[in-house]
């Protein structure tokens, strides 16, 4: 069987990897891939944005099943384009995928559907968004309505700051049209958790619970990336908290989205925050997050293409997931400068000490090769991913590995998984 991956990223690697150890894949391309999936699929260069191109692609090329990664390209309705060439992929639709696409469509289906998440407001002009500001308590979270590579939320200490924030987004445009609307939300307290499933919009698959690590320094301090690290499971997600995840959360939100005639098919991630209270919804994402889809392709035990397969065609209720019971641990080594610019080319060394690497996997980000040497591309660059027989295990393990790799500048967090050691 044929398969098209789109991306290039760690999530994308990941995903190439495990879909090449099915017995069933003859053959996978990736759009654009990278160095680092070439090893595993042919890539070929066409910008995943460009839909049309790559629906003829996976026409020409007879292309079985189509896997999208990122978000954009779900957005911008290459789902629904596909579907109407018959050509099968596995993703949400354009209308599904504005749960991802748009802040202000997926808080008001979780108002509607009375789904424990944080209460917010929707604006905008400037004005009426200082107005309910003021009558809000610190931090102030605000967020860009639509897709702003995870640079569109800002969280405030002070009233003057959140009142800049508006301005930036209202009046500078510094989102452009993601930030023409605004979602200011009350804070919430608690551990965040990630809750992926694959659902075809009437059975639900739970993937392995995850945690995501999105700040740039340890200790969760500095600003926001797109993921630092990442450990599966996440104790934070106890046998209860699944429960009412399944229940208080997805069940009224795939009915909410059928009232709407959407049928939500593909992976979908549940950013959550564990408060006091119990689980609330913080977003959801239209794809597999990333890092966190390292650490759980690692421990995937079955093949993904059937369940990818049964998402698509309806019967999730008929497949089951197996994993090993063993953690895994995930360490994104970034550029310097990272989320803020950052340089690239520079020579990364190391790489060949874990080319037989067994308990674990180097998942490439952002990297390119220039004459058998290879270089940094990217803010986020590699993903070190190990599994072991407990958490302690899989950290001492995946930094032991760490250390073999460096280059002028290189960046990590050293405190990934530490949450989910004994006594921490
Ligand atoms: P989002 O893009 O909505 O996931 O937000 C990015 C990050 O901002 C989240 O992963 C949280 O760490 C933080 N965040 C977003 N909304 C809230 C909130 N209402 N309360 C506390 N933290 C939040
Ligand atoms: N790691 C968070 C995300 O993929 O959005």
């Amino acid at each position: 069987m044929r398969i098209l991956v789109i991306g290039g990223g760690g999530r994308e690697h990941a995903l190439v990897w495990k879909l090449s150890q099915s017995a069933r894949v003859t053959k996978i391309f990736c759009v654009p891939g990278s160095a680092a999936i070439a090893e595993l699929a042919e890539c070929v260069a066409i910008n995943p944005e460009q839909i049309e191109s790559l629906a003829d692609f996976a026409a020409q090329e007879k292309i079985a099943l189509t896997v999208v990664g990122p978000e954009l390209p779900l957005t911008l309705g290459i789902v629904d384009l596909f579907e109407s060439r018959g050509l099968r992929i596995f993703g949400p639709n354009k209308a599904a995928a504005q749960l991802e696409g748009s802040k202000a469509f997926s808080k008001d289906i979780l108002r509607a559907n009375a789904i424990p998440t944080a209460a917010f407001g929707t604006f905008t002009d400037a004005v009426s968004a200082k107005q309910f500001l003021a009558q809000q308590k610190s931090p102030y979270v605000i967020k860009a309505d639509g897709l702003a590579a995870g640079k569109g939320v800002l969280i405030c200490a002070t009233l003057a700051e959140a009142e800049a924030a508006i301005d930036e987004f209202l009046v500078r445009k510094a989102f452009g049209a993601a930030g023409d609307k605004v979602v200011i939300e009350e804070y919430l307290d608690g551990e965040e958790a990630s809750f992926m499933v694959l659902t075809d919009g009437d059975h639900v698959l739970p993937l392995a619970s995850s945690q995501d690590h999105k700040r740039v320094f340890d200790n969760d301090e500095g600003p926001n990336t797109g993921g630092m690290g990442a450990y599966s499971p996440a104790p934070v997600v106890t046998p209860e908290v699944h429960e009412r995840v399944l229940r208080e959360v997805l069940a009224p939100l795939l009915n909410g989205l059928q009232q709407k005639n959407i049928r939500y098919r593909g992976l979908l991630y549940v950013g959550l925050m564990i408060t006091k209270a119990g689980p609330k919804v913080i977003e959801f994402n239209a794809r597999f997050g990333d890092p966190e889809c390292q650490p759980i392709m690692m421990r995937l035990k079955s093949d993904l293409l059937p369940l990818l397969e049964a998402t698509i065609d309806g019967q999730l209720n008929q497949v089951e997931a197996e994993w090993y019971a063993d953690p895994a641990v995930c360490v994104v080594l970034t550029a310097a400068g990272y989320p803020g610019a950052y340089d690239k080319g520079k020579e990364i060394h190391g790489l060949e000490k874990l080319a037989s690497w067994q308990q674990g996997c180097v998942f490439h980000a952002g990297t390119a090769k220039e004459n058998h040497r290879w270089l940094t591309a990217g803010g986020r660059v590699l993903g070190v991913t190990a599994r072991g027989k407990s958490v302690a295990d899989a950290v001492t393990e995946v930094y032991r590995a760490v250390g073999e790799i460096s280059w002028a500048g290189m960046h990590y967090r050293k405190d990934i998984a530490r949450r989910a050691l004994p006594n921490s």
